[in-house]
């Protein structure tokens, strides 16, 4: 880095060489002067390169200095230069005519070399504090954009780790939570939600059944089938799931306590907790719903082997309109090959060792 203080580089813009040399003298101890003798010369010199701010006559031949300027002002790269006219154009109108088109002040001939040279120096000095604002504003921007982009990860990190934590004691193995939150985007996307819903289904999905966490051992973990009581209390997961997420007024939570709550709901109101009848079910709910059940069909359990893809499609029409969103099922349908895409990313063969109580989550469902 330089001590030397910045030198600023003014264009002066006259067709008469006595006002040049008046102009050289006035400015050149203190700026990079350089010199145009008219209109199509200065353009052509900014396009070249850009002063830091241009002294510009009026009267001159070929384009005048307003056509000079309309055309720096109409132009991006240039329009920012600051322009004084100077001018022996002393009347009034001209004056406005000249502020009027961008200019940013306006000296009549003969002029006073101290009032050109406050004026240049003035004009530089709100230029410069202009650039240093935009300047901070840019710095200011990205470092928004840095803070989000952090906040956005610690978040995920967050809910990952919620997630591990509840997977600690949840039977349905990482690779499930993978393959489901990823066909609910999928599903989500295909009925018509958009990317950032799709993506906030994305990430709440994983904590659908973090509600196990408060089931007791001896139901979560029991290697038979269970009796009513049992049962009773396994659906407790869905309420404890709303209960853990449901107090933090973030979107994604919200989202993630109501996903807790209704993915087993079912289209024909013979789910649980509530029993609600179709639409009453929120829609994040039956997306859910389709994608935690296709993705236990197709997995393999230590009591069951996984269904084969034609056999689980079977399955999903049968209960389309009775456990399922008939709209959905045939997105789902549709986009069965993106589905299928997803599973072969996120396929794992191995399976949990505590599946007894998965067969129990989804007994109840
Ligand atoms: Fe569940
Ligand atoms: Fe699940």
């Amino acid at each position: 880095m330089s001590d030397q203080p910045q030198r600023f580089t003014v264009l002066v813009v006259d067709d008469t060489e006595t006002n040049i040399d008046i102009m050289l003298d006035a400015l050149n101890d203190e700026y990079d002067v350089s010199v145009a003798l008219d209109g199509l010369t200065a353009l052509e010199n900014c396009a070249h390169s850009l002063p830091d701010i241009i002294l510009l006559d009026i009267m001159m031949p070929d384009i005048d200095g307003y056509e000079v300027c309309r055309r720096l002002k109409s132009d991006a790269n240039t329009r920012d230069v600051p322009i004084i006219f100077i001018t022996a154009m002393s009347d009034p109108s001209n004056e406005v005519v000249g502020l009027t088109l961008g200019a940013v002040d306006y000296i009549t001939k003969p002029i006073s070399i101290p009032i050109v040279q406050a004026r240049v120096k003035a004009h530089l000095a709100l230029r410069q504090a202009q650039l240093a604002l935009a300047n901070q504003n840019a710095i200011l921007e990205q470092k928004v954009r840095q803070r989000t982009a952090e906040l956005r990860q610690s978040r995920l990190t967050t809910i990952t780790c919620l997630g591990r934590a509840a997977e600690h004691r949840d039977p349905e193995t990482g690779s499930h939570i993978q393959r489901m939150s990823n066909y609910s985007q999928a599903l989500a996307l295909a009925c018509g939600l958009s990317e950032d819903e799709a993506e906030l289904i994305l990430t709440a999905a994983p904590m659908h059944d973090i509600g196990k966490v408060g089931v007791p051992d001896r139901i979560l973990l029991k290697p038979g089938p269970l009796d009513y009581d049992e049962r009773e209390i396994m659906k407790t997961h869905v309420l404890i799931g709303g209960e853990i997420l449901g107090h933090e007024p973030s979107k994604l939570l919200q989202l993630a306590c109501q996903i807790a709550l209704t993915h087993h709901e079912k289209w024909d109101g013979s789910g649980y907790p509530l029993g609600l009848h179709r639409e009453a079910i929120p829609l994040h709910g039956r997306i859910v719903a389709i994608a935690d059940v296709f993705d236990a069909l197709t997995s393999e359990r230590p009591y069951k082997p996984a269904w084969g893809i034609t056999r689980a499609i079977e399955h999903i029409k049968a209960v389309s309109g009775v456990h399922f969103d008939p709209a959905l099922v045939e997105h789902f349908l549709r986009i069965m090959p993106d589905i299928l895409a997803i599973r072969d990313r996120y396929w794992t063969p191995a399976a949990s060792p505590m599946a007894e109580a998965d067969k129990a989550c989804h007994q109840v469902a």
